[in-house]
Order: structure tokens, then sequence, then C-alpha cells
């Protein structure tokens, strides 16, 4: 699948799933925007990915800071010329059951998840309606259709962004901005690998971890970017206010 030329703007793309997105999006042709709050790994990504033709370009911004954001998204739209698509994938996870999440806690969780991609959504729809119409694609998780204990902050905000998603969709369908939503299961990370060393055995963990899994693996950043080429193409332009599961079985195992 090819989407020659469009740009698409990528947050927390320095790595993990982000990562894997923007590799896979520049591979199909476009021009990709690498928003990222980490520099080091952000000027990493971009030197392995900028092919010295400009069509890769790095933006270090904070997506909890409104005009950091703002000026990020402008910066991509002035750099290229226009913009076609944004996927908010930056976040992060912060645990806790309700008794045990402090206010900071909670406030991180729903600052970085859901603002930051509120903040990218209502600063590149100016930007998408100039091109006739683009894609959001928001990256929400299993976590937005099963409870997992201990997870609730982390859980409200993966609901939130299906809200985000439906609203948006509705409010912007008439300019033909299509917003859709991507629920991944448990993907190779360096999110995963932080959850997975804070367990008590973290082998049993991984181990229990695949039982989950009907496909018999965990997944890549690769198999959530392939749905993200597909949802940003043309091939989905009558696609929009929904959200597509990509877990490997994960929510039909019960899990
Ligand atoms: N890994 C999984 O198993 C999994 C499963 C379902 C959903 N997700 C979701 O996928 C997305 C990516 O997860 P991941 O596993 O790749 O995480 P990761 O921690 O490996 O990478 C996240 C990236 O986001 C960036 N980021 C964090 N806070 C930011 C901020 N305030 N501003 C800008 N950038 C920021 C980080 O620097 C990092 O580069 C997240 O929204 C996560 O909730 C992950």
């Amino acid at each position: 699948m090819r989407i020659d030329g469009k740009v698409v703007l990528v947050t927390g793309a320095a790595k993990g799933i982000g990562a894997g997105i923007a590799g896979r999006l520049v591979e199909a042709g476009a021009r990709v925007a690498l928003l990222d709050v980490d520099r080091e790994a952000l000027g990493a990504k971009h030197a392995e990915l900028a092919g010295g033709d400009g069509a890769v370009l790095a933006l270090p911004a904070d997506l909890v800071d409104e005009e950091q954001t703002r000026a990020a998204v402008d910066v991509a739209a002035a750099h290229f010329g226009r913009l076609d698509a944004a996927v908010n994938n930056a976040g992060i996870a912060v645990y806790g059951t309700a008794e045990e999440l402090t206010t900071e806690g909670w406030e991180r969780q729903l600052a970085v998840n859901l603002r930051g991609a509120f903040f990218v959504s209502k600063f590149a729809v100016p930007h998408l309606r100039a091109a006739g119409g683009g894609a959001i694609v928001n990256i929400a998780s299993v976590h937005a259709f099963a409870s997992y204990a201990g997870a609730l902050a982390y859980d409200v905000s993966k609901n939130g962004m299906l809200g985000l998603t439906r609203t948006m969709a509705l409010d912007h369908g008439r300019d033909r901005i299509r917003v859709n939503a991507i629920c991944p299961g448990y993907i190779q990370t360096p999110l995963l690998d932080k959850w997975l060393a804070g367990e008590a055995d973290p082998e049993a963990t991984m181990k229990e971890v695949l039982r989950w899994h009907p496909l018999g693996r965990i997944g890549t950043p690769r198999d959530i970017a392939e749905a993200v080429l597909f949802l940003i193409s043309d091939a989905a332009s009558w696609i929009t206010g929904t959200t597509l599961v990509v877990d490997g079985g994960l929510l039909i195992s019960g899990k």
C-alpha cells in the first residue's frame, strides 16, 4: 500500500509503536513529522529515517504543553506545505487503584494520553481542512474495552480516546476529516519492557501474556503500523468514527 506525498504527523515517534508507525509510513512514500519529548531518541530516529530529501522532520515537543504542541503542528504544516494526517500515539502508563493513585499521577496520565491527543487534533483540524480533508488516527488500547486491575487512570484515558474519536468524527465529517482509533494488544516496546520489569516474575508473566494471545505471540510496532497505514490511506475513505482492534485475538480470549 502506498500513500505517496501525504504529510503525516506522528506523536511519540522516537520509540516503540510510534517509531514503527513512522518507519512504515516513510516506506509507503509519506512525508513524516516525528514529534517526541525525548530529544535524544528523537534525534536518533530522525537520523535513521531521514533520507536527505527533507521528507522526515523532527519536532521536539511536550504534548502536555499547549503552546509547544500548537507550534509543532504548525511547523510541520509549514515545512511540508500541508498536513494530511495526524497519529495520536504518544502515551504513558501510570498504574494504581483509586486508593493508590495520587492526584498528580491521575492528572499526569490524562494530560499525556488524552489532553495531548486533544491538542494535536485541535491544532491539526484547520490544516487538514485546508488540505481538503484528512485523517486522524488515535492509538487507544484493548484497555478501552477490557478492564485491567490496577490500571484505573490508564483505562480511563483509553476509554476517553474512543470518545475523542467518535465525537470528532461527527464534528468534522463534513470537512472530509476521518477520525478512527486503533486498539492494540500487547506490543513489544520500551513501555511493555518497563511494565514487565515491575512484575514479581517477569518471565512467568510473559508466559502468561503469550497464553492470552490466540495467535501465540505478542505484537510488533509494525503490526500496528500496517493498520495505521490503512486508516490513513484512501482505501479507508468511507471509514470514520470507528475502532480497529489489533490484538492477536487477545480480547476474544477474555483478557
Ligand atoms: N506497548 C503496548 O503493549 C501497548 C498496547 C496498547 C496501547 N499502547 C499505546 O501505544 C502508544 C505507544 O506506546 P509504546 O508502547 O510505544 O510506548 P513507549 O513508551 O515505548 O513510547 C512512547 C513514546 O511517546 C513519547 N512521549 C511520552 N510522553 C510524551 C509527551 N508528553 N510528549 C511527547 N511525546 C511523549 C516517549 O518519549 C516515547 O518515545 C501509547 O499510547 C500506549 O498507551 C501500547
